[in-house]
């Protein structure tokens, strides 16, 4: 089943960076890929002189701390989120970059002409659109012929089973962290190729080692707008904390992966 998407739970999750801060923190800490995510992320994208790049969900767009100087020449590059408080973020992380600039954009309506960009990147944010076919055909509409779209996401059996499985002992009947994402790993070739001629999946290699439990419970806190998750905090900890005592670590799977399309 997948995630039942609320536009204001949405909203409310991402009204600022803090929330995915937190989500972002515990991947970075406890990653057992030491490349981590963003360097192979940029081992995937193909950026050349002169093309226009536009990111849609962007975020704190921590992905382009310290690389927007190694951009190639003659790059134009607009960051974009639905959020206006996630634009005023990047908004001042980027004012004094030329080759940058930031907009309040949903991507159910990009406001750009016909084949405005070379390459568009959505990350992780996918599966939070209500309507991802307006979505999509809105993205096809504005890269041009040969163009890319580059979108990143997670498959659903990792974190979030995980957690659903450990409150399900406290909450038998929890839907806390029931349902996968709308748009994953496993279905997102096929929702792709719908409006995409080529559709390349390419996976990332990782697990999470946690070593500190309060970590994972501050990941579990960070969600709570959007999972509507009724837990007792301290009796979750315990719970985690006997595993972390017991093994050394608390192994969870990850699932994560690019799909790159060709337009
Ligand atoms: C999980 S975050 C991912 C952020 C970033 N792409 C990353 O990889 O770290 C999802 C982002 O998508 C944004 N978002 C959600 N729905 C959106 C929409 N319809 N249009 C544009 N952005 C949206 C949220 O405000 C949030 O910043």
């Amino acid at each position: 089943m997948s995630t039942m998407i609320k536009s204001e739970n949405v909203k409310e999750q991402y009204s600022d960076d803090g929330n995915l801060s937190a989500r972002i923190s515990l991947h970075a800490k406890h990653s057992t890929n030491k490349q981590g995510l963003v360097p192979w992320l940029f081992e995937q994208y193909y950026f050349s002189q002169d093309i226009r790049i536009l990111e849609l969900g962007c975020g704190n767009a921590d992905q382009w701390e310290g690389r927007v100087e190694s951009l190639p020449k003659g790059v134009e590059l607009i960051l974009s989120d639905f959020s206006e408080g996630m634009v005023d973020i990047v908004s001042g992380k980027y004012v004094k970059e030329t080759k940058v600039s930031c907009q309040r954009i949903d991507i159910q309506n990009i406001p750009f002409e016909d084949e405005a960009f070379d390459i568009v990147i959505a990350n992780f944010m996918l599966y939070h659109v209500p309507d991802i076919d307006k979505a999509l055909m809105e993205v096809k509409r504005v890269i041009k012929e040969n163009g890319k779209f580059y979108a990143a996401t997670n498959g659903n059996g990792e974190l979030r089973s995980f957690v659903h499985k450990a409150i399900k002992k406290f909450k038998p009947d929890t839907q806390a962290f029931a349902h996968g994402f709308s748009f994953n790993l496993q279905n997102g070739q096929g929702i792709l190729s719908k409006y995409f001629s080529n559709v390349e999946r390419v996976d990332f290699e990782d697990s999470l080692a946690i070593t500190n439990t309060e970590d994972l419970i501050d990941w579990i806190k960070s969600s709570v707008s959007i999972e509507e998750c009724d837990v007792d905090f301290d009796e979750l900890y315990d719970y985690f904390e006997d595993i972390r005592a017991r093994d050394g670590v608390i192994s969870i799977p990850k699932e994560c992966g690019l799909f790159i399309s060709k337009k």
